[in-house]
C-alpha cells in the first residue's frame, strides 16, 4: 500500500500555524503583520476542512498496520461513535488523497460517496460543485438524482393502460383515459398534484370517483390548502357529499408560504363519500402525525395516514384506487394491509418505481 505521502496532490500545500495551538487556546505570536494574521486564519479555515481528512487516513492507517489491535476500544478512546468510525474511514477510502481538491468541503465528498457511482461520475459531481460554489445541501440532491436515474435505468418498461386492468396492478395513464367498471370500488386514496395549473385533475378526480365508487364508499384525496374551497365546490358539484378535512401533522415540514408570511405544518386529506349506506368500520382520529419519506418520488407521501384510514373505510380484500400513484405509497401500503389495489399514474418513473417498491427494492 503506497503511503500517504505518495498520495497526496503535488499542489497540496502543508499547514503550518504561527504560534502556539493548545486543546483550547491558540496562542499568537507579538508582532504578526496583518498579512501573517490574515494567513493564520486563512490555515485556521483549511483546518476545518482537514480535520476529517485526517481522520479518516488515521483510521485507515491504523486499520492498514494493526489490524487486529486497532478497532479495539477506538470510539471509547477517543470519544466518537463507531458510525463516525466507519463514516470516516469510508469517505477516506473512497477518495483518497489524490482525488481530493480544497475548494469543496468533506461534507461534500460524503454526499456523492454512494458506491453507485463510478469514480468519474463522482469527480464529475464535485468538479461542478467546486466550480459553482454549490452548498452541501444542493450537491446532496444533485447525487439523489442521479441516484434515482441510474436506478431507473435498471428497472423494467411499466405495463401501459389500455382499457385493460388487473386487480393489484400498477400501470402507465393519465386519469382522463380510465375507464373503469361502474361501482366496482371501496375506496379511492389519492394525491393529486396541488398547484394552480392542476386544479382541473381534482374535477377528473371526482368524475372518476362518483362512477367508480360502490355506494357509500369513500373517497380521501389530499389537496392544498390554498384552493381548498374551489377542490370541496368541485368534488361535490360531482353528487360526493363532504365528510371531512383530516390532517397529517408534519413538523418538519420546511414548506413556507412566503406572499402570507405563513410555515406549513399539515396537510389536508378531505374526505368525501358517494351517496348511500357506508360500511365504515372503526373509529378513526382525524390527525395522524407524519413521518418525512421521499425515497421513492419527490412529492412522496408518508405511509402514516393511509395505514390509518384505509382500514378504517374498507374490508379486507377491498379494493381501493389511486389514480395519481406517484412513488406509490397507496399501493404499499395496501399489499401491507391485504387490501386489493388499482394504481394508476401518467409518468412513466413514476410507475416504474411503484412497482420496485412493491417488489422490496429499498
Ligand atoms: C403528489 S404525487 C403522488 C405522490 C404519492 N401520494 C406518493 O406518496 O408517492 C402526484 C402524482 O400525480 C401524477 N399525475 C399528474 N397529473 C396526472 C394525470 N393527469 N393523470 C395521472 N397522473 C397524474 C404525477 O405524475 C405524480 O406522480
Amino acid at each position: 500500500m503506497p503511503n500517504s505521502n505518495q498520495l497526496v496532490k503535488p499542489n497540496q500545500v502543508s499547514l503550518a500555524v504561527s504560534g502556539r495551538l493548545t486543546e483550547t487556546a491558540y496562542i499568537l505570536p507579538d508582532g504578526l503583520t496583518i498579512d501573517q494574521w490574515l494567513a493564520a486564519g486563512e490555515t485556521l479555515a483549511q483546518m476545518e476542512n482537514g480535520i476529517q481528512w485526517w481522520w479518516g487516513d488515521w483510521l485507515v492507517y491504523g486499520e492498514g498496520n494493526y489490524p487486529e489491535d486497532y478497532s479495539q476500544g477506538l470510539s471509547e478512546t477517543l470519544g466518537i461513535t463507531q458510525e463516525s468510525v466507519r463514516r470516516l474511514k469510508w469517505i477516506a477510502k473512497v477518495f483518497p488523497p489524490y482525488r481530493r481538491r480544497y475548494g469543496v468541503s468533506w461534507a461534500h465528498y460524503a454526499e456523492v460517496a454512494a458506491k453507485e457511482f463510478t469514480n468519474d461520475e463522482q469527480d464529475e459531481m464535485l468538479e461542478g460543485a467546486e466550480e459553482t460554489g454549490e452548498s452541501q445541501d444542493d450537491t446532496r440532491t444533485r447525487a439523489k438524482r442521479k441516484r434515482k436515474e441510474k436506478r431507473l435505468a435498471d428497472l423494467p418498461d411499466p405495463p401501459e393502460y389500455v382499457g385493460e386492468f388487473e386487480l393489484d396492478s400498477i400501470q402507465v395513464s393519465d386519469i382522463e383515459l380510465l375507464d373503469l367498471p361502474r361501482a366496482s370500488v371501496d375506496m379511492i386514496f389519492t394525491d393529486p398534484p396541488y398547484h394552480e395549473e392542476y386544479i382541473d385533475l381534482y374535477g377528473k378526480l371526482a368524475e372518476l370517483a362518483a362512477h367508480v365508487l360502490k355506494t357509500g364508499a369513500y373517497l380521501m384525496t389530499y389537496c392544498g390548502k390554498m384552493y381548498l374551497p374551489t377542490i370541496i365546490n368541485t368534488i361535490e358539484a360531482n353528487g360526493l357529499e363532504y365528510i371531512w378535512t383530516d390532517a397529517v401533522f408534519q413538523p418538519f415540514s420546511k414548506s413556507r408560504i412566503s406572499k402570507h408570511n405563513i410555515f406549513e405544518n399539515w396537510r389536508p386529506i378531505v374526505v368525501f363519500k358517494k351517496p348511500g349506506d357506508s360500511k365504515v368500520r372503526e373509529w378513526v382520529q382525524d390527525v395522524v402525525r407524519g413521518t418525512r419519506e421521499k425515497d421513492f418520488h419527490d412529492w412522496q407521501q408518508d405511509e402514516d395516514a393511509p395505514r390509518q384510514y384505509i382500514p378504517a373505510y374498507t374490508f379486507e380484500g377491498g379494493i381501493v384506487l389511486d389514480p395519481f400513484v406517484g412513488g406509490g405509497t397507496t399501493p404499499y401500503v395496501c399489499k401491507e394491509l391485504g387490501r386489493h389495489f388499482l394504481a394508476f399514474d401518467k409518468d412513466v418513473e413514476a410507475v416504474k418505481m411503484s412497482i420496485a417498491r412493491l417488489s422490496g427494492h429499498k
